[in-house]
């Protein structure tokens, strides 16, 4: 008997674009991006062809890490707009058959959160132990060495309660006691109340950050700190995140979204890969995409990339699904990093490697990052090590529309500095051009849609230098298609000492090249990358 293939989840199938609310649309002229901004855009995301957005948080905050400090987990900030609009974005995404993905921040809470205002008012208050709090050292130092991501101790004094509670960022932002079950039951009803009311996933924030040691231990020194990367990284976080407990804590997470259908787990999980891994749960019962950054946190070296691609893939338990993602809100932009003229081969890796790929709003653009005045930095991580250059602002900045005033993004004064040169690189001119980076960027989309190799296929690792990365995407019965991408600005030749090969260019970052026949040994420009659909693959 002939076994049906096991259709593929929206979830693996599809493409997953980051929306930083603020930054995406606004509609009512005071600058900052909002709900229906979001709904008046679906027609465009779903024209690009993707299956769901992600959308950072949109919940009532003071702002004092834009949006990750939340002081209501089931409202929005008026910001954005009312529930009424929350509940037509869901509707208007479900009525394209796209799906959505919120984030959930239950590392921590705002400071002005009521939980926290009533943990903090005294000892005795029946929710005093759902945040970490813990007593000063004998000299009345903090309790031990960890570092808060932004810098400092992770540690701030109560006068009332008279003890220091922890925050792995701004002190605006307390942790919660994971190793508290009362701040599991809070957390999973607020899961449910947004599972109800259509949500399709989660993206959970510092998932690895949940749970902390017992014993309060001090964490090691990095023998190998550079120091231009932050305080946070003198040490080595081992007892201040990633704790064994924490997988326990992930398997409630989930329980929680396998009580409804088809919804997606999506955690943040800074962590290296063989970590990474067991994220996934022994049982397929953690979160079902664990982020992996290592596209990201790799230098653009195709060596490197094709080992730790390799690395990955063979690591996965048989019943986890890939991810890789090219950047989000905190990461500098993909065009700045590796060089604008790069931006189609990343592209081109990015939708053709094996796994669900997250791309940030704005990189199908090429948007750069936009320079921010130091006396105008927004962003705590900025703010706190201003010599540094660490802040995440000009990745943050607003969607680039049209030519428009302020890019078609507002009426208003923007909140955050628009890309200058938004006259010439835009959507709307974009769209029309039939050589842009967007219009790659969508062909490349449809072409991973309609192919099973790339949606589903096996991934081959065919070759790497110093120059190039190959690899071949191949499901049964199917096309066999291999990407060439010269990862460097230099020529450079291909020739597969593996497998002759022959083959029709099916796409190129060079649209003139499209159509041709080509054969071992290849010879490609700097910052190339193309699709061959090879006559033959064994
Ligand atoms: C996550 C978010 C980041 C935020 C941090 C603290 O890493 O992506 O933007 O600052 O959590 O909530």
């Amino acid at each position: 008997m002939i076994q049906e293939a096991k259709k593929l989840l929206w979830w693996q199938e599809g493409i997953i674009y980051q929306i930083y609310p603020r930054s995406f649309q606004d509609t009512n002229g005071d600058g900052i991006g909002d709900l229906k901004g979001v709904i008046s855009r679906l027609n465009y995301l779903e024209w690009l062809g993707v299956k769901g957005i992600w959308l950072s948080p949109i919940y009532p905050s003071p702002n004092a890490d834009f949006g990750y400090d939340v002081t209501d987990h089931k409202g929005i900030d008026p910001t954005f707009g009312t529930m009424e609009d929350f509940d037509l974005l869901v509707s208007e995404l479900h009525k394209r058959k796209m799906k959505l993905v919120m984030d959930l921040m239950p590392n921590h809470t705002s400071v002005e959160h009521p939980w926290f205002k009533a943990s903090s008012s005294s000892v005795e208050d029946p929710k005093h132990n759902w945040y970490m709090w813990k007593e000063a050292k004998q000299d009345g130092s903090e309790p031990n060495n960890w570092l808060s991501a932004f810098n400092g101790p992770m540690w701030e004094w109560n006068d009332t309660v008279k003890k220091y509670y922890c925050h792995s960022f701004k002190k605006e932002q307390p942790d919660l006691d994971w190793r508290n079950p009362e701040v599991h039951e809070a957390t999973f009803d607020i899961m449910r109340f947004w599972f109800d009311r259509g949500v399709d996933g989660f993206r959970i924030d510092m998932l690895h950050h949940l749970v902390k040691d017992e014993l309060y231990r001090d964490n090691p020194s990095n023998p190998e700190y550079d120091a231009s990367s932050g305080t946070y990284n003198s040490h080595i976080p081992v007892y201040s995140s990633d704790q064994p407990y924490l997988h326990k804590v992930i398997a409630m997470f989930r329980k929680i979204a396998d009580e409804y259908e088809d919804r997606v787990l999506i955690g943040e999980c800074y962590v290296p890969m063989h970590k990474l891994i067991m994220y996934y749960g022994p049982n397929n019962d953690g979160v079902h995409l664990p982020f992996n950054f290592l596209l990201i946190n790799n230098n653009w070296n195709p060596t490197k990339i094709a080992g730790n691609v390799a690395r990955y893939d063979r690591m996965l338990p048989e019943f986890a699904w890939p991810t890789y993602v090219m950047g989000n809100h905190d990461q500098p932009r993909i065009a700045g990093r590796v060089g604008v003229e790069q931006t189609r081969a990343a592209a081109m890796m990015l939708l053709t490697l094996r796994g669900t790929p997250f791309m940030n709003c704005g990189d199908e653009i090429g948007v750069k990052g936009v320079p921010i005045p130091v006396d105008e930095l927004l962003d705590p991580q900025g703010i706190e090590l201003p010599h540094l250059n660490l802040g995440r602002d000009p990745m943050r900045t607003p969607m680039i529309w049209s030519s428009e005033q302020n890019a078609g993004f507002t009426k208003g004064k923007p909140w955050l500095r628009i890309d200058k040169c938004y006259k010439t690189h835009n959507v709307e001119i974009q769209k029309q051009d039939k050589y842009s980076l967007l219009t790659f960027y969508k062909r490349l989309i449809d072409f991973r849609k309609s192919e099973k190799s790339i949606t589903e296929g096996h991934y081959y690792h065919i070759h790497s230098d110093s120059q190039i990365y190959v690899f071949v995407r191949k499901a049964e019965d199917s096309n066999a298609y291999m990407i060439i991408l010269n990862l460097s600005h230099r020529p450079c030749y291909f020739k597969s000492e593996k497998i002759p090969y022959s083959g029709i260019i099916i796409i190129s970052s060079d649209i003139e090249l499209e159509g041709l026949r080509v054969k071992t040994p290849l010879e490609l420009g700097g910052d190339e990358g193309i699709i061959v659909k090879l006559d033959n693959f064994i």
